[in-house]
């Protein structure tokens, strides 16, 4: 069931009502600012369990636990250094998740049978209001198809999983679009394990001895979640990077020349600038070339958007990855079936 909540002032018999599924061991989908998050009580470990299986996420992919209130934080992890105190006063509520000593009471599910947990505190208020509604933690991997780009709408929820959660809230689009920035506090120097929507700039200003995970062929990856392909649309993804947006635009211009000459039908994801002169078959503006917040907002919904348009590939512009373009350019990377 679909029901929609307003997004500043969630009316709160709504919020009880979601509350008490969630408290059955139900599933509920709700808006943070990121994107939509599954949530189940992160101590039911059935309940965990049916998220793993709905979205057909692997086992050994752990989630991020979202709680309401700080004294939250100490129920699912321990240790909790100077430096994450820090992190946590200034950029909590945010899109700042944390990787923990994890507490043993947390069912190991959780937390893909590690030690450690994710841990964020959402400032979105259907998310605040919820979290706070419930006397435990929530745990919610974003409510997408295990592969499928993140959802930013509730329409994406529900396009994803139907009526196999119990409820969605629908509070319109999401205000960022791309996913939390996850930072590991038990190594030292501190890592970063998935760039997103807090800029690192504005971490390494905290954090100066803050390391970049560069993912170096053959490496373990750090972050379980990074292993598998993934923000992927159905349709071929062809990513054009490049010095300059003229440099990209040259290319993607004669790349896709070549697909039109062998009569494929052509999808493009790009500024305004580049569609201004290109056309494709069907195309997503993404946003002004230097507006990355807003290209951030609508990267997964032209994704999802271009996916409808029966299409044989779709080109996305690169752009450069600094701020925000560092996790537009990560999700790019890993949407790509090909990176020219
Ligand atoms: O913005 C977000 O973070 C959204 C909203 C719903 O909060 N959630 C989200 O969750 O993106 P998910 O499950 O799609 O991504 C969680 C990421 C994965 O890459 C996972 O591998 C990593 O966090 N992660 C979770 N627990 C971890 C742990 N203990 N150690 C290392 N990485 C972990
Ligand atoms: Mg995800």
């Amino acid at each position: 069931m679909l029901i929609k909540v307003h997004p500043k002032r969630p009316e709160r018999s709504i919020i009880a009502a979601a509350a008490r599924i969630l408290t059955r061991g139900g599933i509920v989908a709700f808006p943070t600012e990121t994107v939509y998050g599954l949530g189940a009580n992160a101590f039911d470990a059935r309940a965990v369990r049916r998220i793993f299986a709905v979205k057909g996420r692997p086992r050994d992919n752990p989630l991020i636990v979202h709680i309401g209130r700080h004294t939250d934080l100490e129920r699912v992890a321990y240790r909790i250094s100077p430096l994450a105190k820090r992190l946590i006063d200034r950029f909590w509520p945010g899109p700042l998740t944390l990787i923990l000593p994890k507490q043993r009471s947390l069912p190991r599910m959780v937390s893909g049978g590690r030690t450690t947990v994710a841990v964020r505190m959402p400032a979105h208020p259907v998310a605040r209001a919820l979290l706070t509604s419930v006397p435990f933690p929530i745990a919610a991997p974003s409510a997408n198809r295990s592969g499928c780009p993140s959802p930013t709408r509730a329409s994406h929820v529900l396009h994803d999983f139907g009526n196999r959660v119990e409820l969605i809230l629908d509070g319109g689009p999401t205000p960022l679009g791309i996913e939390s920035t996850v930072i590991d506090l038990t190594t030292r120097p501190a890592r970063l394990l998935r760039p997103g929507a807090l800029p690192e700039e504005t971490l390494t200003h905290l954090l100066p001895d803050l390391q970049i995970r560069t993912a170096k062929r053959g490496e373990a990856p750090k972050s379980p979640g990074l292993k598998y392909r993934h923000y992927a649309p159905e349709t071929p993804l062809v990513l054009v990077t490049g010095n300059t947006a003229r440099a990209i635009r040259i290319k993607l211009g004669r790349a896709l020349r070549a697909a039109k000459k062998q009569e494929k039908r052509v999808g493009i994801m790009g500024s305004r600038e580049l569609l201004r002169v290109l056309a494709g078959d069907a195309t997503w503006t993404l946003g002004a070339r230097h507006d990355l917040p807003r290209i951030a907002r609508r990267l997964f919904d032209g994704m999802r958007e271009l996916d409808t348009r029966k299409l044989d590939l779709i080109f996305a512009e690169g752009f450069p990855a600094r701020g925000m373009g560092r996790a537009i350019m990560n999700r790019l990377r890993k949407a790509a079936t090909r990176i020219l």
